[in-house]
């Protein structure tokens, strides 16, 4: 395995290989990015990871500073995969002098997310863009847990025309439900016990919309409450069209709830993919 840590030694690096496979990381790696890596090697040996914490995604310094750095354990798991070629750049090297330049997104990545951490996807889309540019890759794979990351990325890369085929995988979990995230990690040991609610209500309410006895609005605010009342505090809760993530129209089969909440101060986020009808 080959680990380089500028873009020059990337070059350098990506010459011998062709037809590449792409995860993008921030490190801390866990199984639902391992899952990500084993389903990048079905396709082709030629895998690139790249690590890199992207202050340009991050509204809060205090988010930026405790977000969980383990370079040499994240190295030796990737070592064990023989992923080829893994890029963990410093941020002089990849972001510095100034990234003046941002790629700014459609209306939809101010909306759920967007709305509580403004700019959020504007600095995913830019890093993305830049990691696509030097490493050229055939298929991206990105983690259906974000799941509006993944919606924008797709968006991105048809309408700047990237010829880059992007794969959604599915999300990882515990055995009580609870989606594998970095932030897992920092909760305390009553608030990981209490973690799974999220999840756990999600299905209720999407047992509920498939039966049909309250609207949307009613299961969403029944939710909120319910989640809210049990010492979380929700950023949202929604019912959206799968494929736009906006509020479903008439006659709209492919659903999928998302949700944002925090527990203690560790923000989580999940969703179910659902159809009305089968
Ligand atoms: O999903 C992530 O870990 C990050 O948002 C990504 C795609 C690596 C960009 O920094």
């Amino acid at each position: 395995m080959r680990v380089v840590h500028t873009q020059t030694e990337l070059i350098e690096a990506l010459k011998i290989l062709t037809h590449i496979a792409f995860v993008p990381t921030m490190g801390n790696l866990h199984e639902g990015h391992l899952k990500l890596i084993e389903e990048a090697l079905k396709k082709t040996k030629h895998v690139v990871v790249s690590i890199f914490i992207n202050p340009l995604q991050f509204n809060s310094k205090d988010d930026f500073i405790n977000y969980p750095r383990t370079l040499d354990e994240d190295l030796l798991m990737l070592q064990k995969l023989d992923v080829p070629l893994v890029f963990a750049p410093s941020k002089e090297d990849i972001l510095e002098p100034s990234q003046t330049i941002e790629i700014q997104l459609p209306d939809i990545a101010n909306d759920l997310c967007g709305k509580f951490r403004p700019g959020h996807f504007n600095g995913v889309a830019t890093i993305v863009c830049k990691l696509f540019n030097l490493i050229q890759p055939e298929l991206a794979f990105f983690g259906k847990k974000d799941f509006q990351q993944l919606f924008l990325i797709k968006e991105l890369v048809n309408q700047l025309s990237y010829p880059i085929h992007i794969i959604g995988i599915d999300t990882v979990r515990d055995k009580d439900g609870l989606a594998k995230s970095s932030r897992n990690n920092l909760l305390s040991e009553e608030n990981r016990k209490k973690a799974s609610q999220l999840f756990k209500l999600m299905h209720e309410m999407k047992d509920k919309a498939m039966q049909k006895t309250s609207s949307f609005k009613e299961i969403e605010e029944d939710a909120v409450s319910l989640l809210n009342a049990s010492g979380w505090r929700v950023d949202y809760l929604t019912i959206r069209s799968a494929q736009s993530l906006k509020t479903p129209v008439f006659n709209e089969n492919q659903m999928v709830i998302l949700g944002a909440a925090t527990l203690g101060s560790v923000r989580l986020i999940d969703n179910i993919e659902f159809c009305i009808q089968d």
